[in-house]
């Protein structure tokens, strides 16, 4: 058995073979079975991380229920100050980190530091947000009552993390909830399970103790731990970052225990550029939006609405610039994007273009067939352009999740409003415009959750993260992230 990311670790006890992080210890499955973690570049297994199933995930949620009491009472000034422990400490394992990104997803260098900077910025601001934990004073009707508002740590939480961007996304939930007061246990996803245990081994070293952030680890029991965690009855939060499918399910399981929830789920995002865009500034954010994580986040520009009269303009300078993109190993000077993060990811991108082209899609840039992979194969997509995408094609639907890009033209306001609205979801979307009114009209009429105006970057700390319709609900980031962490005591006092 290989284990190829540890030899490589500055500091190999940051990954124990075959074990998750369960109560500030390393463990093994109770059932003592294991999955392989797959490099997607070289398709080498590079680690192997314990098949848990419900009892590990009642021992870790039992963990962090006896964690909770003497946590929560801290105050806010002593738990911003083991944030920002934390944060120097995941600083300062920051190249391990990074080659964790790189081999259990196949992330750029640049990507992964990008995503180090970005998670390390969540502890930053919730450091600061911990003692931020506000409530009010409200008058009272009645002359012999006072009424006042706290809020307060809303208890053990779940947080089931994509693989996508595995130590932001967690950061993002982690983060908030450490401010807060909350102990956590954390589900990454099968594919990308080392890069949070290695997280959460530094969070014990900062200072946290035991059973305040367990990891539990599974890849083919996947559903079992969601229901299980869901249903637990310690839990008293789940927030998750996944499908719209996966979340429906995990709010069904909370549900019966009246969990608080944080969902985000899939977005589709609708990119829009109006004739009165910069349009270099506008080919380049596209770009940036469409490729970052080699097209694999839920805000990744997903239909590309370009107004008539710089459509082909912008089509011919959008492909000049992707054409420059090399695919390659992470590790590689020059790679601009790497692997997709499996053979599944591949065929989906496959389904997309070949649906898009039978329904009238023009080839634009790219191969109308990708070559199929051979078994030692990196699983790469070809970055491809597509015009005259349309509503009844697949991409118009459903997230590509690949470096394919769908370009409509479009005519008016209106038209557009209504084609960028005619999606089940609505998370990230994006205008491209100079003119002031346009930029103000449409960042109102969108049905989504977040707008990019004149940026493919809608991610930041301070920022409010989330969606509208099947996209989910609850805020990540900003001051809202937090109260998703808390719930709010009202105390009524008798004066008299
Ligand atoms: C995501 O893909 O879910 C989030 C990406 C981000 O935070 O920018």
């Amino acid at each position: 058995m290989t284990d190829l990311a540890r030899d490589k670790l500055k500091d190999p006890s940051l990954y124990e073979p075959g074990k998750a992080y369960i109560n500030g210890k390393w463990v093994t499955a109770k059932n003592g079975k294991t999955f392989d973690v797959v490099d997607p570049f070289t398709r080498k297994i590079i680690g192997t991380c314990p098949e848990m199933g419900k009892e590990d995930v009642d021992e870790a949620c039992a963990a962090a229920h006896a964690a909770f009491p003497a946590f929560s009472r801290k105050t806010g000034r002593e738990r911003a100050k083991m944030l920002r422990k934390f944060d120097e400490a995941f600083n300062a394992n920051r190249a391990d980190l990074v080659h964790l990104l790189i081999k259990e997803i196949g992330k750029t260098k640049a990507e992964a530091e990008a995503e180090i900077t970005y998670a390390s910025s969540f502890f930053d601001w919730f450091a600061g947000e911990a003692e931020r934990m506000y409530g009010d004073t409200i008058p009272a009707a009645n002359p012999v009552m006072r009424i006042h508002t706290m809020k307060q740590a809303v208890g053990p939480v779940a947080a089931m993390c994509p693989w996508n961007l595995p130590l932001a996304m967690l950061a993002r939930k982690v983060g908030a909830a450490l401010a807060a007061g909350c102990t956590v246990v954390a589900k990454p996803a099968g594919e990308s399970p080392l890069s949070t245990l290695a997280m959460a081994e530094i969070a014990t070293r900062s200072g946290y103790p035991p059973g305040v952030l367990s990891v539990v680890t599974c890849l083919d029991r996947t559903a079992e731990v969601g229901e299980a965690l869901c249903r637990n009855e310690h839990i008293r939060k789940v927030t998750f970052t996944g499908s719209t499918r996966v979340g429906k399910l995990l709010a069904r399981y909370s549900a019966d225990g009246l969990k608080k929830l944080s969902m985000e789920c899939g977005g589709n995002a609708a990119t829009i550029v109006f004739d009165s865009c910069d349009i270099e500034k506008a080919v380049t954010s596209v770009i940036t939006s469409k490729t970052r994580n080699a097209g694999q986040t839920c805000v990744a520009a997903n239909r590309i609405f370009v107004q008539s009269g710089i459509h082909d303009e912008f089509v011919k300078r959008f492909i000049a610039k992707l054409s420059t993109m090399k695919q390659g190993d992470g590790y590689a000077a020059g790679t601009m994007m790497g692997p997709l993060i499996h053979e599944r990811a591949v065929d989906k991108a496959r389904l997309h273009v070949q649906d898009a082209l039978q329904k009238g899609a023009k080839l634009e840039y790219g191969p109308a067939k990708a070559p199929p992979l051979g078994p030692d194969d990196g699983f790469f997509y070809p970055p491809t352009v597509l015009t005259n995408l349309q509503s009844d094609m697949l991409i118009s639907h459903e997230e590509t999740f690949a470096p394919v890009a769908a370009i409509r033209k479009f005519n008016t306001e209106e038209e557009v409003i209504k084609e960028a609205n005619n999606s089940s979801v609505g998370l990230g979307a994006y205008v491209f415009t100079t003119d002031l009114r346009v930029a103000t009209r449409m960042s109102e009429a969108l049905e989504s959750g977040m707008v990019g105006i004149n940026t493919g970057i809608l991610s930041a700390s301070e920022g409010a993260f989330g969606g509208v319709k099947e996209s989910g609900y609850g805020r990540e980031g900003s001051k809202w992230g937090l109260d998703d962490y808390t719930t709010l005591k009202s105390v009524t006092t008798d004066v008299s």
